[in-house]
């Protein structure tokens, strides 16, 4: 059997990145995390890096602004993962320079972990973030570099935990608000399934210059069927208070900045596009789900019975 890629992991004390991390480790990669040295000092991401020891991962000391301390990071692996956060976005530039310049890597995966970029109709402000993360796709492919482009759709940390409730950090029991007519379907990932599936790709021939799509089947539903699964889960009818498209657009134009920003990626992942009307182009992507049936992963309705 062939060994294991060596990843590194870029953005790995971030929220996504670090089940990553763990999903790398936890799958046997010799894993290697670029940490900034002021994070170190940081009260959390301390005991989040000690943790990164325990699976075994190789702690390398480096900033996307100390080019060198790229170079040199990703001379030692294989595949390099990015979960830059939405601020580092267009400065995987430098990562791309990097890993040209280093000249080993088999894979790259750019920070995505969201939507279907090429099928997505999203307003401003999201639409300039997404055009961000579609630069750095067509700068990939004009280097030639190999890729590897995860579409994971919405965390379900994000969206499922609270039902996109603004300020609740549970589900909620009374009143709910829908953003759209909650027809759209959307597609909820629990960030563990995100690790597990990444890893999957990263050494898989079947991914090589193609976008992965996870979608599990049962985690495809439109707004209304979550809520009313939740609502026979505690038995209890919710009042909802539906916000249609022409209201949450304004909203989005009349809200400051990051909450008009938060807005337009739930209208564009929610309320706009229907995640799943697309079919796959096998010549461009492929689903998760079919090609790692091996991954167990946490259905929604599963996901909602730790809230009940
Ligand atoms: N689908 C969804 O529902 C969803 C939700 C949220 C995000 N996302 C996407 O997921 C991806 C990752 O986002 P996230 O929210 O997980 O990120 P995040 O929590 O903001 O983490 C950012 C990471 O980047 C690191 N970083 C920042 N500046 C750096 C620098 N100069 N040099 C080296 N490292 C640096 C941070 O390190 P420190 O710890 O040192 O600061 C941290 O590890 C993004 O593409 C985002 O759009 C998707």
């Amino acid at each position: 059997m062939a060994s294991k890629s060596k990843i590194l992991v870029l953005g790995g004390t971030g929220y996504i990145g670090k089940f990553i991390v763990k999903a790398s480790a936890e799958a046997g990669h010799p894993t290697f995390v670029l940490i900034r040295e002021t994070t170190l000092s940081h009260p959390e991401k301390s005991k989040l890096i000690e943790s990164f020891k325990t699976y075994g991962a190789t702690l390398l000391y480096g900033d996307l602004s100390d080019y060198d301390s790229l170079v040199r990071a990703i001379k030692q692996v294989d595949v390099v993962i990015s979960t830059l956060g939405g601020q580092q976005i267009d400065n995987q530039v430098k990562v791309i320079a990097a890993i040209k310049e280093a000249g080993n890597i088999k894979r790259f995966l750019p920070s995505e972990f969201g939507l279907d970029l090429d099928n997505q109709r999203a307003v401003e402000p999201a639409a300039s973030f997404f055009n961000k993360k579609l630069k750095i796709r067509r700068a990939i492919e004009a280097e030639g570099i190999p890729y590897t482009y995860i579409c994971s759709y919405a965390f379900a940390g994000y969206f499922l935990a609270n039902l996109g409730q603004q300020n609740l950090t549970a589900p909620p029991r009374d009143k709910v608000v829908i953003l759209g007519d909650g027809n759209v379907k959307g597609v909820y990932v629990k960030e563990e399934d995100v690790g597990a599936y990444t890893i999957k790709a990263v050494d898989d021939p079947r991914t090589l210059n193609k976008t992965l799509h996870i979608r599990p089947p049962a985690n495809v539903l439109t707004f209304n069927e979550l809520v009313s699964l939740w609502e026979n889960k505690i038995k209890t009818t919710l009042h909802k208070i539906y916000i249609l498209e022409d209201e949450l657009l304004k909203k989005i134009q009349e809200s400051p900045f990051p909450t008009n920003l938060m807005l337009s990626l739930v209208h564009a992942t929610m309320v706009k596009v229907d995640s799943t009307n697309n079919e796959i182009d096998p010549s461009l992507g492929v689903e998760a789900s079919e090609l790692y049936p091996e991954v167990k992963y946490t259905s929604v309705d599963n996901y909602l019975n730790a809230f009940v």
